[in-house]
């Protein structure tokens, strides 16, 4: 269906094809969640669910958008982007300003996009919004810009115009992902390196909740300013800490008296996690999965008690894995407070566990479970 729906309605709308079409990933991560903001290092990949973009360049400096499958449209001018009465508009807004911020010129555009990535999930739609236009803007209007400068431009969208202070991660991923590959990213440094990821004999599944996370936005700015409050208070007693990747557990437990108990366990999290994310990914070197698995179901664990971002039926269903032989390893995903679980699962058994979950959370929440194998895909082209 996608993006051939897509094309066929730019083509009704503004009777002619468009320039190009553009494909732009959602992402899944392993492990490594909420460190990006915090120095740390995190493993996603882009995945076979995305946004597709028709676009092609006006004469003039409007922006006739469509937005296909939530069948809404309207107009906006490059020359004056403000915030529309259309919320899903404002990613897309937001990247037309933070490009012209940051001195590029273009003039206005044709746009129908939409795509597969189920919204509110935790699989980055509104990164792929962002990535995608920034992408296509760039094409056809030959700003030059490189990889890197289109991530931060559509970060600095959602940071800016949508107001979420999130980190780089989903529109990292979204933009550099490549097939069957995890990327490594030190978000210190934005050094990364692809981890080819040969699972001949698992998959990769996500369990949506079906609960929405946006609830869950200014719990987010919350940690992110907890995070921060933990640092200065540990830079403190320790001068020499720049960032969370110079704090030791041993360091923490010497400022512990200084800190709330939420701000000490927000550092809890966090010193652990960014050491979890190396062992994993020494783990995966060494194809040991079951290493692995076991630190996937350690990162949830605190980020259920320590980082407090999971909700009950993301906690429901990662404990209906926790004794089945044939997960790897399960855990909340993404920002929390809803959306989905990420599981690592042996080919063969899939069939049957995702009978035993459907029937457990129907009866436990009268809700449906919604699942997806996914693929590990290039990231943000031209299709
Ligand atoms: C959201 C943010 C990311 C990251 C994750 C948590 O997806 O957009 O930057 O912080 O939450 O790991």
């Amino acid at each position: 269906m996608y993006p051939e729906s897509i094309i066929k309605k730019f083509v009704e709308t503004f009777s002619a094809e468009p320039t190009i079409t553009v494909r732009a990933p959602g992402r899944i991560n392993l492990i490594g969640e909420h460190t990006d903001y915090n120095d740390g290092y995190v493993l996603p990949a882009s995945i076979d669910k995305a946004i597709y973009f028709a676009i092609s360049p006006r004469p003039d400096n409007e922006c006739h958008v469509v937005a296909f499958d939530l069948d809404s449209s309207t107009v906006f001018s490059v020359d004056n982007p403000v915030a529309s009465e259309h919320s899903w508009c404002n990613y897309l807004i937001g990247v037309v300003d933070e490009l012209q911020k940051a001195g590029n010129q273009f003039g206005g555009f044709n746009l129908v996009f939409g795509g597969d990535i189920p919204l509110g999930a935790g699989v980055s739609s509104s990164a792929a919004v962002e990535t995608g236009l920034s992408f296509a803007i760039n094409h056809i209007y030959e700003l030059g810009l490189s990889t890197l400068q289109m991530v931060q431009i559509s970060k600095a969208a959602e940071n800016n115009f949508v107001g979420v202070n999130c980190g780089i991660m989903d529109q990292f991923a979204s933009m550099f992902g490549k097939k069957d590959s995890v990327i490594r990213l030190d978000c210190r440094d934005l050094s990364y390196q692809y981890f080819p990821i040969a699972l001949p004999d698992h998959v990769v599944v996500l369990c949506n909740t079906g609960v929405k996370h946006s609830l869950g936005d200014s719990e987010y700015n919350t940690r992110r300013l907890e995070c921060e409050e933990g640092l200065r208070l540990i830079a403190t007693q320790f001068p020499e800490v720049k960032s969370w990747r110079d704090v030791s557990f041993d360091m923490l437990a010497q400022v512990q008296a200084s800190m709330t108990d939420a701000v000490y366990r927000r550092a809890r999290y966090v010193i652990g996690e960014i050491e979890r994310v190396e062992v994993a990914c020494e783990a995966l070197l060494q194809h040991d999965l079951a290493t692995f698995g076991q630190k996937m179901y350690e990162t949830h664990h605190g980020l259920q008690h320590d980082y407090e971002v999971s909700c009950p039926e993301l906690d429901f269903l990662v404990d209906q894995t926790k004794d089945n032989p044939a997960v790897i390893g399960s855990r909340m995903m993404g920002g929390g407070f809803g959306g989905c679980t990420v599981n690592i699962v042996e080919k063969a058994q899939l069939d049957a566990l995702i009978t035993q979950l459907t029937e457990a959370y129907q009866k436990e929440y009268n809700r449906e479970l919604v699942y997806y194998v996914v693929a590990l895909t290039n990231g943000t082209e031209l299709v």
